[in-house]
């Protein structure tokens, strides 16, 4: 327990580092805090950078095609999206991915539990079921995983 804990603070904090990077250097509308993105990845994967593609999802993040598609196909070092595994490329990779999920939470973000304010927990909604349907509830381990998170960085 003690060292799934460990293993858990130091993911995330190299998570959070990342993503503090990243944060600073956005200028989007809507923004996504470093700790949001975090407890995402945290959610959606333990937020294991070297997970790769399996399936129709890659990266930290788990992120599909569409949803790379829908978030302006960002790439790594200026790239041509049209380019063979440019999509993987960039939602493998820790940056690149945070920077499609916010353009994602840019796109789609609402108040998917209609609380009156749109915030992280409409976001890992979003990142869950889509833009569309994100009045979903979360599954029960996606939705334990996030709030602890939530509860210890946020
Ligand atoms: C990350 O995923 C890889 C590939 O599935 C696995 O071998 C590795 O143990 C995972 N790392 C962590 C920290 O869970």
């Amino acid at each position: 327990m003690f060292q799934k804990m460990s293993t858990f603070v130091g993911v995330s904090l190299c998570v959070l580092t990342f993503a503090g990077i990243y944060a600073q250097e956005t200028k989007s509308g809507i923004s996504v805090s470093k700790v949001c993105l975090g407890c995402i990845c945290e959610a959606a994967s333990g937020c294991n950078t070297t997970l790769g593609c399996d399936g129709d999802v890659c990266g930290p993040f788990r992120i599909t095609w569409a949803y790379w598609a829908d978030a302006g196909k960002l790439t790594l070092n200026n790239e041509a999206p049209t380019n063979d595994g440019a999509y993987a490329r960039c939602v493998n990779d820790p940056f690149c991915a945070s920077r499609a999920v916010e353009n994602y939470m840019n796109k789609f973000g609402q108040d998917c539990n209609r609380d009156g304010a749109v915030n992280c927990d409409d976001f890992v909604r979003i990142h869950r079921h889509g833009g569309n349907a994100c009045s979903n509830p979360l599954d029960t381990k996606y939705e334990n995983v996030y709030k602890v998170c939530m509860q210890t960085f946020g």
